[in-house]
């Protein structure tokens, strides 16, 4: 009788219990490397209570009884399942450093990813070149992220090499033209242990100070060069990852991108932007109909992913999440972490009377405010 957690797991059933779980098994400095942001953190702990904000109105007497949780997105099939969609509209945002999690890397994420259906974006960051990624992925949808870096010759070869392996789209990071200041990457002298390495970025160290160095992002890219550029260089679709603002949107558009991103890097880099959510609304006013907008930052919920999905979202992705799965238990903890999402939002989805994914519109929230009214969007 009762409706199961999709997880079949003895101590984990939501995602925060995937969180304790996962941090339980990581060294302090991982742990605080992959939860903590920017400076203060308060833009991060705004992601996840700005979900809090909205409440869902659920409309009853709806036949849900065969209501259709699946989306698109790079216009590519989902692996394996041939029915052209991803089952459910979360993919998995691009996280560095996926062996600091566990030895297998992103080499398990891609598996996970596969085995459920769901686009997984890799870092540049990562500890896994893209290659045995795409090996482990059975065809299903890769995305490589990058940043603008001084050293063009980065992104060059990054692209001919994830063009090469199959990748189906890039996004690249336009909200780093420097790194963000992560005090706790500073109070732990972070860097990455020996056996890891860029397998992605061959010219660049293992320590913070490489990381930072002058030569790695560019803070010269704008609109008018770099993405140009970028375009001169790579057939593959391009989306903009870490865009906030309508009037950001509304450059994309004019700049004939391939889709935005709406994100601020988990809280990594500016501290004090809204919560992505609060961003999310001002820029799919602009997107409709124009450009697709994908949202990422602080998801931690089924019902996390259809409140940004009714403000606007095309598609939702997640970072931190497959990072506590991996910890916890490799590929299979990062597949549990997907399921439990899956399962909640098909039962968010029914118990608030939606059919299908393109039935979750505004009418389905109300905003309260801090004077405790609740008002219709
Ligand atoms: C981070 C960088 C590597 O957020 O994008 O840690």
């Amino acid at each position: 009788m009762a409706n199961r957690p999709a997880s079949i797991d003895a101590s984990v059933f939501t995602i925060a219990d995937l969180k304790e779980q996962g941090n339980k098994k990581l060294p302090r400095y991982a742990q605080e490397y992959f939860n903590e942001g920017a400076m203060d953190l308060i833009t991060l702990r705004d992601n996840e209570e700005a979900f809090n904000r909205y409440k869902i109105r659920p409309r009853v007497l709806v036949n849900v009884d065969k209501a259709d949780t699946s989306a698109e997105i790079f216009g590519t099939t989902a692996c394996g399942t041939d029915c052209g969609k991803v089952p459910f509209p979360m993919g998995l945002s691009p996280t560095a450093y996926h062996k600091l999690a566990h030895p297998e890397g992103e080499a398990a994420t891609s598996r996970a990813a596969a085995s459920t259906g769901i686009p997984m974006g890799l870092s540049m960051y990562a500890t896994t070149s893209l290659e045995e990624v795409a090996a482990q992925s059975n065809g299903n949808p890769l995305v490589m992220h990058m940043g603008l870096m001084r050293n063009r010759q980065l992104n060059v070869q990054l692209l001919q090499r994830a063009e090469k392996a199959g990748f189906k789209a890039i996004f690249v990071s336009v909200d780093c033209p420097v790194l963000g200041l992560r005090l706790n990457e500073h109070r732990n002298c972070f860097q990455l242990p020996e056996g890891l390495d860029h397998e992605n970025l061959p010219l660049i160290g293992t320590d913070l100070e490489a990381r930072c160095h002058e030569s790695d992002y560019d803070p010269t890219a704008d609109w008018n060069t770099a993405i140009p550029w970028l375009r001169s260089q790579t057939k593959l679709p391009l989306w903009l990852k870490g865009v906030g603002t309508a009037d950001d949107v509304i450059l994309a558009i004019r700049h004939g991108l391939d889709g935005v991103v709406v994100s601020n890097h988990g809280g990594r880099q500016l501290d004090g932007v809204p919560a992505s959510l609060d961003s999310l609304r001002e820029c799919a006013a602009v997107a409709k109909g124009k450009i697709p907008i994908a949202f990422d930052g602080g998801i931690r919920r089924g019902s996390d992913i259809f409140k940004a999905i009714a403000l606007g979202a095309d598609f939702c992705f997640v970072g931190r999440i497959p990072i506590w799965g991996l910890a916890y238990n490799g590929q299979q903890g990062v597949e549990l972490g997907i399921k439990i999402l899956m399962n909640e939002f098909k039962n968010i989805m029914a118990l608030a009377g939606c059919r299908s994914v393109k039935e979750i519109n505004k009418g389905h929230l109300s905003l309260l405010a801090s004077n405790g009214v609740l008002s219709k969007l």
